[in-house]
């Protein structure tokens, strides 16, 4: 086993760069005997000269100049990892990595629009994705953080909801459907229906709720052209009530009556309990918690 200290290393790589054990010892607030002792032991451990003196200058032998190349890599790796770690750790300035399920576009980007504003520092990696490869980084501890629908109850996580998240369906204003005051799920048996992909925590939902497996000729993996398709007259989408306020309130679609629906279920922050929360994620946490609407 290699036994070179770090102190060692650190002393090495300042005496060769200054080329000299004043500046060196200087440089590390320790004493030049301390500075020397630690290149002693550091030649022995590695069993050869490391340094030789020409007159009054320091300049490093063959293996030295070899192991000063090796110090530089090895310091300027630690010290990188030790500010990331420390940035971090900081509770104002931290990194954030968050993974949402595709359907929070709606409303994430103003979460942590609202969370930047009051933590300038911070910084994050925002992942947007469906439902079954939020699991997959759930159990490769892949994010912090991470907002879905329905948290799985076999896995061992902190889930907390903090938003409700209606699911509707939605049609052309023109559909056949929406002249009915009340519609079943049978009634849907006929219909062209605008499924998300597999893998969806809606179309998941969709299916739990009418009772069957979705067969539909309309896949589509964005909530946003599942809007556009409706509107286009394509057939009956499913979405989260909070994707289409604004066609809503123009009545570029309308929301249909069925049996079932809305299907209220809730946002979750949820993360896997192995893992210690970083301070930055702790107060994201909070802050999606507290400014959540549970009603
Ligand atoms: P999805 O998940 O975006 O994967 O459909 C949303 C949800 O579970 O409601």
């Amino acid at each position: 086993m290699i036994n070179y200290t770090l102190k060692q290393l650190y002393s090495f790589e300042a005496v060769v760069r200054t080329k000299s054990f004043t500046k060196a010892s200087k440089e590390l607030f320790i004493t030049q005997p301390a500075v020397y002792m630690q290149i002693q032991k550091l030649t022995e451990n590695i069993g050869a000269d490391l340094i030789q003196t020409n007159g009054k200058v320091i300049i490093p032998t063959f293996i030295g100049k070899k192991l000063y190349q090796t110090c530089i890599e090895i310091i300027d790796k630690l010290e990188n990892s030790h500010s990331e770690i420390q940035q971090t750790l900081d509770p104002e300035a931290g990194h954030l990595q968050i993974a949402v399920a595709t359907t929070t576009n709606s409303f994430i980007s103003f979460v942590l629009a609202k969370f930047k504003k009051q933590y300038p520092r911070m910084s994050f990696y925002l992942d947007v994705t469906n439902r079954e490869s939020l699991l997959n980084k759930l159990t490769n501890s892949e994010a912090d953080l991470i907002i879905m629908g329905e948290p799985p109850t076999d896995m061992p996580l902190i889930t907390q909801p903090f938003m409700v998240n209606p699911l509707i369906a939605i049609a052309h204003p023109d559909h056949p459907l929406l002249s009915k005051k009340h519609n079943t799920i049978k009634d849907l048996t006929n219909e062209t229906l605008i499924t998300r992909e597999r893998g969806s925590g809606t179309r998941i939902t969709i299916e739990r709720i009418i009772g069957m497996k979705l067969t539909s000729d309309i896949e589509i993996n964005s909530n946003e052209a599942i809007i556009q398709a409706v509107q286009a007259g394509l057939g009956i989408g499913f979405v989260s009530k909070h994707t289409v306020k604004l066609e809503l309130e123009n009545n570029v679609i309308k929301q249909l009556n069925i049996d079932k629906f809305p299907v209220t279920r809730h946002w979750y922050i949820v993360h896997n309990s192995k893992n210690k929360l970083s301070p930055i994620a702790q107060r994201f946490k909070e802050f999606i918690v507290e400014n959540g609407d549970l009603q």
